[in-house]
């Protein structure tokens, strides 16, 4: 068992938080993972934050959190604990390896908040709205299951916005605004990133898709 303790006496903060990350209960490798089914699925989750206030609010549910980063996703966890929440977990993964870690057309809504947005175009197949995530997405969510799109940039979300369209995406709601919309309640609980960026006055774009095709 690795002992966090021992790593806050050297300050080496980011083993602290691996440490941490592999001693709780609700945090996952990949490889101690078994595919499975689950009702909401957060990509590129950070911290999970977003993800444990969702959880708390809808119980039935069963969430998990996917991000690359173990020492943020672990903040969640921990927080996810703190609440005696039982119907969330977080899991060290890339958005390319999903399919290998849910059932497919069992998820009935994934959300992407606040995706890193590679602007240079030649990066253009590493956001997490290329084609080519789309139909990861697609495999993964039941016939009327949602794909919720969360970002402060525009130029991203615009691009974001052709992608889905053009894979035969419907567009259910939109929003440029979404703290001044009249959009759900849900929606608006802020992810860490987007707290940061409201902050300094910007704006929260979103969008809800469903697969037309499957
Ligand atoms: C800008 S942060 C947003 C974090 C969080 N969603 C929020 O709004 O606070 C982007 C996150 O995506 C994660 N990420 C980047 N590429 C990823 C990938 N291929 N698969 C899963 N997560 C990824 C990063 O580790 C980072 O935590």
């Amino acid at each position: 068992m690795i002992n966090p303790n021992d790593f806050v006496i050297t300050r080496r903060r980011k083993k602290y938080k691996f440490a941490k990350f592999a001693n709780s209960p609700l945090c996952f490798e990949l490889d101690e993972w078994e595919k499975t089914s689950v009702d909401v699925i957060e990509v590129g989750a950070g911290t999970g934050l977003f993800s444990v206030e969702l959880a708390e609010r809808y119980p039935n549910k069963q969430f998990v959190a996917v991000d690359v980063k173990a020492d943020r996703l672990q903040k969640g966890a921990y927080e996810a604990a703190a609440r005696g929440l039982t119907n969330i977990r977080f899991l060290r993964a890339r958005a390319d390896q999903l399919a290998d870690c849910f059932i497919e057309h069992s998820a009935q809504t994934i959300w992407l908040t606040f995706p890193d947005p590679f602007p240079r175009k030649r990066s253009s197949g590493r956001r997490m709205t290329h084609p080519t995530f789309l139909n990861i997405y697609r495999t993964l969510l039941v016939s009327d299951g949602s794909f919720i799109l969360k970002h402060d940039s525009r130029d991203f979300f615009l691009w974001s916005l052709e992608q889905l369209v053009h894979e035969q995406w419907l567009i259910q709601e939109l929003t440029f605004d979404l703290h001044d919309s009249e959009l759900a309640s849900d929606y608006k609980i802020m992810t860490t990133y987007e707290a940061r960026w409201t902050d300094e006055g910007r704006t929260t774009n979103l969008v809800r898709a469903t697969p037309m095709i499957q």
